[in-house]
């Protein structure tokens, strides 16, 4: 199984820092914030991973994290050229992965300390042609895409909404999503949205519409750190982790 870190777009959120780097290489605690999501893939056994990263701060990467030999795992690049949303960038690594191999895909700026392995068992038990997204409780959804459940019970999702005004639950969609090669269909047939962008969320409903989204809940700690708020946040979380 192999890991796809996202780390491409642009960072407005994080501006003027992010005129300075790339989000992603931005201070953490005592590490670079793609630190944390390659060791998350190491611990779940995930160690052939591609950093899908902008052509800003490309050489930073190559210098801290070369080839990923002294983390353990072997890293590969690839360069989005302009900010066309998740799943376009998740398009780009299409050639990285076998056909019918499944793949974990994490959003660069989402760090969280739950440990994925059982969650990734989870997945390579399901047929070939399903997903699986993590969901996490927060007090305001309304920043993220939000997960509607068909039952009260809150056993399946029935769709994704993307930033709702009024979210349908408080549950999350965080960035750590599992998928097959099928996922790259599903890509050229979706369209960009209001914002110009080709959003994984459009993805995600198509397998929660066709009853193909599993889920689980996260655990531990977990914050998508692409503001200031939660970057800080993160940063005191993290002060004495060492990925
Ligand atoms: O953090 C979880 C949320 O992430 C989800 O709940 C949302 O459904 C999902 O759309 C996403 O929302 P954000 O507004 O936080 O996404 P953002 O544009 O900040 O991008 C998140 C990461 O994705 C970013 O750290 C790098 C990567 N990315 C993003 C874009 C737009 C790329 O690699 N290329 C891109 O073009």
């Amino acid at each position: 199984m192999k890991g796809i870190i996202l780390a491409g777009g642009t960072g407005t959120r994080l501006y003027p820092l992010t005129a300075l780097m790339n989000k992603h290489l931005l201070p953490v605690g005592m590490h670079p914030m793609i630190s944390y999501g390659i060791e998350r893939l190491r611990k779940a056994a995930i160690k052939d991973i591609i950093i899908v990263i902008g052509k800003m701060s490309a050489g930073l990467y190559m210098d801290y994290l070369g080839s990923g030999e002294k983390l353990g795992v072997n890293i590969s690049y690839k360069i989005q050229e302009e900010a066309g949303g998740i799943a376009q960038a998740l398009s780009l690594v299409e050639a990285f992965v076998a056909p019918d191999e499944k793949f974990v895909v994490l959003l660069g700026d989402n760090l969280f300390l739950d440990d994925l392995t059982p969650y990734v068992k989870a997945f390579k038990d399901q047929p070939l042609g399903e997903a699986r997204v993590l969901l996490k409780q927060v007090l305001d959804p309304r920043r993220y895409g939000v997960a509607a459940f068909h039952n009260k019970d809150k056993q399946r999702i029935a769709y994704i909404e993307e930033k709702p005004k009024k979210p349908p639950s408080n549950f999350c969609v965080t960035g750590i999503y599992m998928y097959d090669t099928e996922v790259f269909n599903h890509i050229r047939t979706i369209v960009p949205s209001a914002r110009g962008e080709l959003e994984i969320t459009d993805v995600n409903n198509i397998y929660a519409r066709s009853g193909k989204l599993s889920f689980n809940r996260l655990q531990a700690w977990w914050t998508d750190a692409g503001t200031f708020d939660s970057l800080h946040e993160a940063a005191s979380h993290l002060k004495g982790v060492h990925p």
